[in-house]
């Protein structure tokens, strides 16, 4: 049995309520054995059971306690890097064309493809241990950068080794639709009855994913192809997930709420259509901010999508191109200077809210009884003091699965 006491907030991030609920506690205590939550309430009220010898006390030394986060939106498996464009755009070529000219995602695919699994896997497993000690303690992994049917199941099944390597709850997303390879450039059709007859059911066959995503743009998928290759993905059980409205807008929110998509992720150029009908159909937005910040692009404004009944997650699109960094308290601070949340808005979005952009919110995402004893104790004494003095190293100790990490 363990209880962690001396805390000056605990926020628990329970669902319930809106975007900036919380429901924190003055003086809480978290008690768990298992690796499960057995108790939270306030450190006054711990049950006597919980206060005993045998009881293992940790000290939060007066600091705040947070769920451990989660990142529901990365593409961790990728061979390279492009720092090179990092400079270009820096002088004023944009993202758009630089993959016109071979660069962006083709680039990172000719390198994912050189790479075998076991170099992948290693390159991915050490990205993740330095995410974790960032308080990331679940994790959504999509592939997207293999484009053929053996590179996609490659860059899945490395996710399905990192989580027997690793401790962090690791969600798998298909997005074989992430742009076209070249080998398919004149045959738009040929590459997507590649992903629907063949890559879909490899995917569902050997239980590789979760969820199906799709980019969908003016550069990479339409609509129309989307709504194929999702309502494909869902015939084998893979939940849709879009990256939408990212660089133009054309409908792909409208969309995410008409297959019933979990979440649509970017969001820039969202019309306000788009946010009523995901408001209706309950699919979550998620932000990105480090796409915007390193593509030059504008922010999305997600209190637009707060005040139209949308609930919004904060991830860092962690990928070698648009987001280089994964720094998820980044992501939430830029959150809250750009995307003009409250720093409890953004606690809510990138705890329980993310969890529920990834189908995860049963088992974490808040610190509540019968969870996952998932948390970290921040060096701060609250969530609006963590926000403002931003300074990337506040996360000051990390369970997971009820088991110190760092
Ligand atoms: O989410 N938008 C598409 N995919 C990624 C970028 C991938 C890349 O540039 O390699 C994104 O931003
Ligand atoms: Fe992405």
């Amino acid at each position: 049995m363990n209880v962690i006491k001396n805390i000056s907030v605990l926020y628990t991030c329970r669902e319930e309520g809106s975007q900036a609920e919380v429901h924190p506690i003055q003086n809480g205590a978290v008690a768990w054995s298992g690796g499960i939550i057995e108790w939270v309430g306030r450190e006054s009220d711990l049950p006597e059971k919980f206060d005993g010898e045998s009881v293992n006390v940790i000290d939060a030394e007066e600091r705040m306690v947070i769920p451990g986060l989660v990142d529901c939106h990365t593409h961790l498996c990728f061979g390279g890097w492009r720092a090179d464009e990092f400079e270009m755009r820096i002088k004023g070529r944009s993202y758009l064309d630089i993959a016109k000219a071979g660069g962006g995602i083709l680039s990172t695919m000719n390198a994912t493809r050189e790479f075998s699994e076991e170099e992948l896997l290693e390159k991915a497993e050490g990205l993740l241990s330095e995410i974790v000690k960032k308080g990331v303690t679940t994790i959504e992994c999509k592939s997207g950068y293999g484009l053929s049917l053996d590179d996609e199941l490659k860059q899945l099944r490395v996710y399905k080794r990192l989580r027997s390597l690793s401790r962090a709850h690791i969600v798998s997303t298909f997005l074989g639709a992430h742009t076209f390879p070249p080998e398919f450039k004149e045959n738009r059709q040929g590459y997507i009855d590649l992903i629907i007859n063949e890559m879909i059911p490899a995917v569902a066959k050997e239980k590789l994913a979760d969820f199906c995503d799709i980019f969908v743009e003016e550069s990479a998928f339409s609509i129309e192809e989307a709504r194929m290759i999702l309502e494909t993905g869902k015939k084998h059980g893979l939940k849709p997930k879009l990256h939408a409205d990212q660089l133009s807008g054309g409908g792909g929110a409208e969309l995410a709420a008409e297959v019933g998509a979990i979440s649509a992720d970017h969001l820039e150029q969202i019309s306000e259509i788009g946010i009523k009908s995901m408001a209706e159909r309950g699919v979550i937005g998620v932000t990105l901010p480090l796409a915007s910040l390193y593509t030059q692009q504008p922010y999305l404004n997600c209190r637009r999508l707060v005040e139209g009944g949308v609930n919004v997650a904060v991830a860092t699109d962690f990928n070698p191109g648009s987001a280089p960094s994964y720094d998820l308290s980044l992501a939430m601070m830029l959150t809250c200077n750009h995307g003009r949340l409250t720093p409890s808005e953004v606690l809510k979005g990138a705890t329980i809210y993310a969890a529920k952009a990834i189908g995860m919110e049963g088992w974490t995402g808040s610190i509540e009884q019968g969870k996952s004893a998932d948390f970290a104790v921040i060096d701060s004494p609250d969530v609006n003091f963590w926000m403002y003095h931003y300074r990337g190293s506040a996360v000051d100790r990390l369970y997971l699965n009820g088991d110190y990490v760092s």
